[in-house]
């Protein structure tokens, strides 16, 4: 069968990256958390302290932009690729609230939006590719052969985000998980570079009363159509 490329944008926390993942798996293709990319320049730029009262410094990050690689390595007891910044895995460090609550602001900078891009272009070139976040169908791959875009509830993402940082046995709360949902819809959808927004040629789902296996079965019946195509 022909190798499509296949884009899956949406809100955050709204199942995306399962969805994604599954569908990789299943399908033999590479599956890319390019939301995974975002957090880990966030996370570097807390580690180095270029954070200060909440502002970013700017001029410094773009100065260092070299010095952030990030890749991606599959975990051979899970089959799922980790994310690894200069070396260190830091699937678990990119997931805290620390790093989410900062994010949207990194993710809103041109100079990493452009860096990162290219990054993800790069690995798309051989097509046979999964890829989640925000402006895949839009910038990334804007010929992808199947994109969809995910949406959700706010209350119901932020209690799926609830339950899952609570599994990891994270200290959390529902309202604070809420509020930071809110925040990062409304800083990810009127940034000036690469809003959130749906592409014309993307077909919507929205999410919220379906389980993960209807996903997935919807998702294949429109792999199945796309690569028909
Ligand atoms: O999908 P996520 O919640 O892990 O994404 C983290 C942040 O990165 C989110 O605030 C939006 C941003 N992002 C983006 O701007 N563009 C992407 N392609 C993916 C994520």
């Amino acid at each position: 069968m022909k190798k499509i490329t296949i884009a899956i944008d949406g809100y955050s926390s709204c199942g995306k990256s399962t969805m994604a993942k599954d569908m990789a798996r299943e399908i033999g293709y590479t599956y890319i958390d390019s939301g995974a990319m975002y957090r880990a320049v966030t996370l570097y730029a807390l580690k180095n302290g270029l954070f200060r009262d909440g502002k970013i410094d700017v001029p410094e990050l773009e100065s260092r932009m070299d010095d952030v690689r990030i890749a991606f390595k599959t975990d051979p007891a899970t089959g799922r690729p980790d994310t690894w910044l200069n070396g260190q895995n830091v699937e678990r460090d990119i997931r805290t609230m620390e790093v989410s609550g900062h994010v949207s602001h990194i993710a809103a900078l041109p100079f990493v939006r452009e860096a990162m891009v290219r990054q993800q272009q790069a690995m798309g070139r051989e097509k046979g590719i999964v890829m989640d976040g925000r402006d895949i169908g839009t910038t990334v791959f804007p010929d992808a052969e199947l994109k969809v875009f995910v949406t959700a509830s706010p209350e119901i993402r932020a209690q799926r985000r609830y339950d899952e940082l609570k599994a990891k046995g994270e200290q959390v709360d529902y309202a604070d998980i809420l509020c930071n949902v809110e925040q990062r819809d409304y800083i990810d959808r009127n940034r000036e570079v690469s809003p959130l927004r749906k592409a014309a040629d993307a077909i919507e789902l929205d999410n919220s009363h379906m389980t993960i296996a209807q996903q997935k079965e919807w998702l294949m019946e429109q792999y199945h159509k796309a690569c028909a195509e």
